[in-house]
């Protein structure tokens, strides 16, 4: 192949191409990133969680060590009302007590630190100590420490213990040290190595593959979790701030628990620390209609906030805007984000305002009411509307309508398409109007019919990404989704990284995410491919894109093969390159089921007629050292 740079016909792009899309699905949040070792801690799991499944309540996750106690739960004197539940052991003789099995166990590390709390309260007065151990699968002690004695009102006990050793099943047990009643809430055991040394923290290990992408903006909190199955189950920023104690859990509609200790704080502290955009995502004041999919009770055009009640949750979102920016010294929202830690301002600069809502008249008074107000009161920011799932027959086309006529800067569109519906699509941002908004990819991934992910799918992925860096002056950013997956513990496949208590196991996309997210560029050169062949579907499969970043100065080339053979080419990078240069070659390959693939580096040198034997199967990232 003839490949042609045009270094005289650039264009700026868009410095934040690559981004992370975080939604709380297949335990990604509770269990999965949000490092708390307990599960149920506040006991607030119930039925409903799971539709009513009894197996999945208050006690999920406990259990008694012997019939020397008996277990309850309470709710009469809760330490908050959002926090209702909390358990009640009586003791009838000292050495039994209580144990909590973890999110599919516990795991500990040898020589770790672990900071446990809990709140508990002596509930006949007697002066009881909590003997607190952590425990391997069969009941050997691997750390152990006693409390303060427990006081006749609430009280947080707060103790650090050291794990002598490794454990991938562990057990947390409580073990009160006299006969008689207490109560225990909010049983909490973090490892103190969080990604950042973050209290309330994020597991370090899986922050730290995501910080690696490096993205330049995080989408959260989903997903159908931003809007919820049903008005009661919509997502509120505010339930997800402040003392743990006082947050508000809630059902997750992909059916389990959000205790909410991940919350808004630490989605804003994330982006703080790995340098990307906050994105919230609120709902447009309508939860999930698609009743087919989110199996919602109501569905359709019932299913909006109440129009008398709208005026209040558009002023949640103006809080939002307030708690992340605003001054501590003359704003309430402002000064509870610095007492949490955080003085200076969290730069929000994007809001997207619903997720794949279906675009019926309640979604448009409803977005309209939101979008109006946060462009009359807050210029600067820009607000995200939603096109609605892209496929044949959808609200797409209704959902762009919309949001043209309202003027709305960017729109979030969806899609999880075949590897063919990529590679025969490569112009689909090629036609898009310019004049018109804006285009964030907020979920999109190849899917095979069996839902593998492998070097097919990553292909396709990085195919897709030099689509849309071509056209990334107006495709803003992207990212893939969903992003994290606990194994057994998923609803939805393919993701980008699988993970359990002790391993991070990215897949192949992962690393292409990662080859578009270190090395972007903010100015793309046009190029054109000669590759002689009367088949118009191989053309199609090799791919170029060629972009500079602006800071280090550094050239980019990516180039993407999908054919089974090796494709001989000669790049031409005239003007941009006048002599030889160091460059390094990252170059991802494999069978087309190859699920194991990770990039291969070395250091090679450039020329501005540059011979390049593109594997078969692969996507090379070129970067050229300041040429
Ligand atoms: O990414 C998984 C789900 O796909 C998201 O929650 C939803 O927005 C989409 O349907």
């Amino acid at each position: 192949a003839n490949i042609t740079v045009q270094a005289n016909e650039s264009k700026a792009i868009s410095d934040k191409l690559i981004g992370i899309f975080f939604e709380d699905i297949n335990y990604a949040a509770d269990g999965g990133i949000y490092a708390e070792l307990v599960q149920n801690r506040g006991f607030e799991y119930q039925p409903t969680d799971r539709k009513n499944d009894p197996n999945w309540h208050s006690k999920t996750a406990w259990k008694t060590t012997n019939n020397d106690v008996s277990f309850a739960i309470e709710t009469a004197s809760p330490i908050h009302e959002n926090n209702k539940h909390y358990a009640v052991l009586t003791v009838n003789k000292v050495g039994a007590g209580l144990q909590n099995e973890g999110f599919d166990g516990i795991s500990l590390k040898a020589n770790a630190k672990y900071d446990f709390s809990v709140f508990a309260k002596a509930i006949d007065g007697k002066d009881a100590r909590l003997k607190i151990r952590l425990l391997d699968e069969h009941g050997t002690v691997y750390g152990e420490t006693t409390t303060g004695a427990l006081t006749e009102n609430w009280k947080k006990h707060e103790a650090v213990l050291v794990s002598k050793g490794d454990v991938s099943n562990g057990r947390l047990e409580i073990i009160p040290q006299a006969e008689g009643k207490i109560a225990l809430d909010m049983v909490s055991l973090f490892p103190q190595e969080t990604f950042n040394g973050r209290k309330n923290g994020l597991r370090r290990d899986l922050a730290q593959v995501l910080a690696d992408i490096k993205p330049r903006f995080v989408r959260f909190p989903g997903g159908c979790v931003a809007h919820g199955q049903g008005i009661e189950n919509i997502y509120h920023w505010k339930n997800t701030i402040g003392p743990l104690e006082a947050r508000k859990p809630q059902r997750n509609l992909w059916g389990y628990h959000q205790s909410m200790g991940l919350g808004y704080y630490e989605y804003f502290q994330f982006c703080a620390d790995i340098g990307a955009a906050p994105m919230p995502i609120v709902a447009a004041g309508v939860p999930c209609q698609n009743s087919e999919k989110c199996d919602h009770p109501i569905g359709g055009q019932q299913g909006g906030i109440p129009l008398e009640d709208m005026g209040a949750y558009v002023q949640d979102i103006l809080d939002l805007i307030e708690w992340a920016n605003g001054d501590p010294k003359t704003n309430k929202w402002a000064k509870m984000r610095a007492d949490a830690g955080h003085p200076e301002p969290f730069n929000l600069k994007y809001i997207g305002v619903g997720n794949e809502d279906l675009i019926s008249e309640v979604f448009i008074e409803r977005f309209q009411m939101i979008f109006d107000t946060i462009k009359e009161k807050y210029p600067d920011i820009v607000v995200i509307g939603t096109s609605g799932p892209w496929s044949e027959g959808s609200d797409y086309e209704r959902g762009w309508e919309v949001a043209t006529d309202l003027g709305v800067p960017m729109i979030d569109e969806h899609y999880y398409q075949t590897p063919g519906w990529y590679i025969h699509n490569q112009d689909f941002y090629d036609r898009y109007d310019r004049s018109k908004a804006k285009v964030y990819v907020g979920e999109y991934a190849a899917h095979l019919p069996n839902r593998a992910t492998n070097i097919e799918t990553a292909l396709t992925e990085a195919l897709h990404l030099i689509n849309i860096e071509r056209n990334a002056d107006m495709v803003s950013m992207t990212s893939y989704a969903p992003l994290l997956a606990k194994e057994k513990r998923t609803q939805w496949s393919p993701d980008l990284i699988y993970f359990n208590n002790d391993e991070i196991k990215p897949t192949v996309g992962y690393y292409v995410q990662k080859l578009f997210g270190v090395h972007a560029g903010n100015e793309y050169f046009a190029n054109q491919i000669e590759l002689n062949h009367a088949d118009e579907a191989v053309r199609k499969r090799v791919a170029c894109s060629v972009v500079k970043d602006g800071e280090s100065g550094d050239i980019i080339i990516r180039l993407a093969n999908l054919l089974p053979v090796g494709v001989s080419s000669k790049v031409t990078l005239d003007g941009l390159l006048t002599e030889t240069a160091k460059a390094t070659k990252m170059v991802l390959s494999g069978q087309p089921d190859d699920d194991k693939a990770q990039p291969v580096t070395a250091e090679i040198t450039v020329e501005k007629d540059w011979a390049y034997e593109i594997p078969p199967y692969s996507f090379s990232v070129i970067r050229v050292s300041n040429p």
